[in-house]
């Protein structure tokens, strides 16, 4: 099974942004448990960040060598309809993870407008989401 894992706006600065929310893992760090996680489950993982919601789009337009998406919209989350329309118009598996519970923080962050086209959310497991989304992409 081949993944794509995609962070998006601001996750690029992982390990210093707010380590009270985010926890002290760089993305190089992240990205590494994610690629190492994968590999012991026999799956291959891709990650990607970008800071711009058009290159998310572009990204998950590109699906067609993978078999499921995990996907961190940061705080497109929030508002973005083009990244939602991205997920609602590829065939295969999103599954949409926050490192921090967007549920228990500032109520603007407790509606996503992407999670309804995914298979499901992982949220507050800290680094630990995305290695659930891979579980249950797997077990799917
Ligand atoms: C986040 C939560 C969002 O509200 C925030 O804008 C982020 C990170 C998380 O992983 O907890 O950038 O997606």
């Amino acid at each position: 099974m081949k993944i794509l894992v995609i962070h998006g706006p601001n996750l690029n600065m992982l390990g210093t942004r707010e380590p009270e929310v985010y926890g002290s893992l760089s993305i190089e760090d992240l990205d590494a448990a994610i690629l190492s996680y994968a590999a012991d489950l026999g799956m291959e993982a891709t990650t990607f960040q970008s800071n711009h919601e058009g290159a998310i789009v572009d990204k998950l337009q590109d699906f067609a060598d993978h078999d499921g998406v995990i996907i961190n919209p940061g705080a497109l989350t929030h508002y973005s309809i083009a990244v939602r329309d991205a997920i609602s118009s590829i065939p295969i598996p999103v599954v949409e993870v926050h490192l921090s519970n967007i549920y228990a923080r500032e109520e603007f962050r407790h509606s996503s407008v992407t999670a309804g086209e995914c298979i499901g959310q992982i949220s507050g497991f800290g680094h630990s989401s995305y290695l659930l989304a891979l579980r249950s992409l797997l077990e799917r």
